[in-house]
């Protein structure tokens, strides 16, 4: 395993000066998860970029702290948003509508993964309905409730982070797999719906991430992880990160890609393009 994996990205320049610089002057946005990880790196780059930023979710401190990390020119707000609540995500809408004056764009992004269970007899019947509960319908009620301010102004864009479980099989628990094709599906089927009042709907769909998500999940510290994932990949001399996502994030949610909807980006270095296992044992077979 390669020891130095961290090392081989360079460093961005994301400040407000660099050529990224105010790619969402004047827009409004909330991002679900905003607290941590993709979404805590998705709120970084979208207020670098000119971007409001409403961040909703359950880690009260976490966000709190982001905002005022970020917030001196008041542009970035914390809600408390449990995204399985139909009252939490209306009132997360209503607050953006009431403190910036509208919605540009809406990222489903929260999401947790599930415990690993060896065997689909020992999977626990609650904590599957739990993921789909926060994965789908929190994504749902997200998308439901933006489409409620956007469609009366016939624009808007709505984002979910869906994962590589989207269309690789086997390496995440069920639920989270069958979550993420889910919300695969209703992204598809809301850019149909909404495409006529002019709404873009998009997904992206990242490979491993060094997260507290998965960190905690399999138990290893954030370098092991990102060891892991870069002895894994497919692309070679990158380390794949929240910011690469938080990227995608920002194409999909600027005039840049005005004409793309229904789309699942692969933020995967194209690991979802290949299955390895033959290549593995025929190697192994051979040594
Ligand atoms: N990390 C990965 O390997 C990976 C890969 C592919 C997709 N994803 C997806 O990316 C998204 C973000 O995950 P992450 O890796 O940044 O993890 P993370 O744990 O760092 O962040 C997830 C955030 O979602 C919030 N959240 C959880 N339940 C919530 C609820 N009911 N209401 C509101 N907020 C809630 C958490 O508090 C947390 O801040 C998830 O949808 C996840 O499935 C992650």
């Amino acid at each position: 395993m390669n020891g130095s994996s961290a090392a081989l990205t360079p460093k961005r320049d994301v400040t407000p000066q660099s050529s990224f610089a105010s790619r969402l002057e004047g827009k409004v946005a909330i991002i679900t998860g905003g607290a941590s990880g993709i979404g805590e790196s998705t709120v970084r780059l979208f207020v670098q970029n000119g971007a409001k930023v409403v961040v909703a979710d359950v880690q009260d401190k976490l966000g709190q702290s982001l905002c005022n990390e970020l917030g001196a020119k008041g542009t970035v707000s914390y809600v408390h948003c449990d995204v399985t609540s139909d009252e939490d995500v209306k009132n997360a809408v209503d607050f953006a509508i009431a403190k910036y004056g509208k919605l540009d764009i809406m990222y489903n992004n929260a999401g947790i993964p599930g415990k690993i269970y060896p065997s689909v007899l020992d999977y626990n019947n609650e904590d599957f309905k739990r993921v789909l509960d926060i994965n789908v319908y929190g994504a749902f009620l997200g998308a439901k409730h933006a489409a409620r301010v956007m469609i009366p102004v016939k624009r808007g864009v709505i984002l979910f982070t869906a994962s590589i479980a989207s269309t690789c099989c086997g390496e995440s628990p069920h639920a989270y797999t069958a979550s993420k094709h889910a919300v695969v599906g209703l992204m598809k089927n809301l850019c149909v719906e909404l495409g006529q009042y002019g709404i873009r709907v998009n997904a992206i769909s990242p490979c491993g991430m060094a997260t507290p998500l998965l960190n905690n999940t399999i138990g290893l510290e954030k370098s092991t992880v990102q060891e892991v994932l870069c002895a894994a990949a497919v692309l070679k001399g990158a380390v794949p990160e929240v910011e690469d996502v938080a990227e995608a994030a920002l194409y999909l949610s600027g005039d840049e890609a005005k004409y793309v909807s229904g789309l699942n980006l692969m933020v995967d270095g194209g690991y979802s393009t290949t299955n390895p296992s033959f290549k593995m044992v025929l190697k192994s077979l051979m040594s």
